[in-house]
C-alpha cells in the first residue's frame, strides 16, 4: 500500500517539532536564495493550485516557490474546471492525484478541503478556507521570530472579528505556547468551535471584547480585514468594528517594541490607519515576503524534502 500523503491542513494537527522543522527549513532556504545559491529539492514535481477565490500573495508565492525549488506549478480555478460544472471534489482529488505530486486549494468550504484531502493520494495544502489560513500564520511566525526571537511565552493581541486567520493564530498559540489575547465585538466573537478548542487544549488564549485590554503590554498586535471573503458587507458590521481599529493610540498601549502584523490585503482607514501600517512597528511587507519562504518549508515538508 502507498503511504499516507502528508497533508498541510491546520497547524494544530501537526507536532510542534515538525512545525519547527518547517520554519527552520524556510529560514535555511530563504538564506540560500538570498545568497544566490538556490536549492532545488522539488525537481520533477508538479503542484496543482486551485483557486475558488481571489488571491495575490498565496497564488504568486506558491507559484514562485515551486519554480525556485525546481518544480512546476499549474494554476487552476474552480470555474474553469469541471468542478464548476458539478464534478465532485472527491473525483477531482482522485483524478488530479494521477497527474500531479501535490494540490494546494483555496476554497471557502472547509469540509470540501477535508474531502479533497481524504480522497487525494498526494499531499493537500490548505490555501485558505473560511475556517483557517495556516500558510499565512506559518509566514507570520517566521516573521515574528526573525524580528524578535522565539515566540514562546510572548503575548500576541488580536483585535477585530473572529475569522480564519485568527483561528490559525489560535492553533499556533496552542502549539508554540504563546499567549493570545483576543478582542472582538460580542456579536462577532469566536464561535463554539474555538471555545471548545481552548477548553479541550488549555491553550493560553483569552477571549474578550475590550481592544485596549487585549493590546496592553502585547509583544505583537494583529488585525485583519473586517469583511473576509464570504462575509456580508454592511454598515452595521463596520460600525461595531470601528472601536477595534489599530491606530496609534491603541498601538501605544502595547510594548514600545511591539510589532504590528496584518496578513494583507489591508483596508486602510478601516481596521488599520496609515500611520500604523506604514509606521516603524509594522512588518506587514516582511510577512508578505515570508509567504514565499514559509511556503517553501511547507512544500518541502509535504514532499519529505526537509533536511
Ligand atoms: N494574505 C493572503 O492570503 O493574501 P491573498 O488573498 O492575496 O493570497
Ligand atoms: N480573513 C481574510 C484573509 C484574506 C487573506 C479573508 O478570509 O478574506
Amino acid at each position: 500500500m502507498s503511504k499516507t500523503p502528508k497533508h498541510f491542513l491546520d497547524i494544530n494537527e501537526l507536532p510542534l517539532s515538525e512545525l519547527k522543522s518547517m520554519l527552520a527549513a524556510s529560514s535555511a532556504m530563504k538564506a540560500k536564495q538570498k545568497a544566490h545559491q538556490p536549492v532545488k529539492p522539488l525537481e520533477g514535481k508538479t503542484l496543482a493550485m486551485i483557486f475558488e477565490r481571489p488571491s495575490t500573495r498565496t497564488r504568486v508565492s506558491f507559484d514562485v516557490a515551486m519554480r525556485q525549488l525546481g518544480g512546476e506549478p499549474i494554476m487552476l480555478t474552480g470555474a474553469e474546471m469541471q468542478l464548476g460544472r458539478g464534478e465532485t471534489i472527491a473525483d477531482t482529488a482522485r483524478v488530479l492525484s494521477r497527474y500531479v505530486d501535490a494540490i494546494m486549494i483555496r476554497i471557502l468550504n472547509h469540509e470540501a478541503l477535508l474531502e479533497l484531502a481524504a480522497n487525494a493520494t498526494v499531499p493537500v495544502i490548505n490555501g485558505l478556507t473560511r475556517r483557517s489560513h495556516p500558510c499565512q500564520v506559518m509566514a507570520d511566525l517566521l516573521t515574528y521570530e526573525e524580528h524578535r526571537g522565539p515566540i514562546e511565552g510572548r503575548t500576541v493581541a488580536w483585535t477585530g472579528d473572529d475569522n480564519n486567520v485568527l483561528a490559525s493564530w489560535a492553533h499556533a498559540a496552542e502549539r508554540f505556547k504563546f499567549n493570545l489575547n483576543v478582542a472582538t465585538p460580542p456579536e462577532l466573537a469566536p464561535k463554539k468551535v474555538m471555545r471548545d478548542f481552548i477548553k479541550a487544549t488549555g491553550a493560553p488564549i483569552v477571549l474578550g471584547t475590550d481592544p485596549e485590554a487585549a493590546v496592553k503590554d502585547a509583544d505583537c498586535v494583529i488585525t485583519d480585514t473586517w469583511v473576509s471573503m464570504g462575509d456580508k458587507e454592511g454598515e452595521h458590521r463596520h460600525n461595531v468594528l470601528k472601536p477595534y481599529q489599530v491606530n496609534s493610540k491603541l498601538m501605544s498601549l502595547a510594548k514600545p517594541d511591539a510589532l504590528f502584523m496584518h496578513c494583507l490585503p489591508a483596508h486602510r482607514g478601516e481596521e488599520v490607519t496609515d500611520e500604523v501600517i506604514d509606521g516603524p512597528q509594522s512588518v506587514v511587507f516582511d510577512e508578505a515576503e515570508n509567504r514565499l519562504h514559509a511556503q517553501k518549508g511547507i512544500l518541502a515538508w509535504c514532499f519529505d524534502a526537509v533536511k
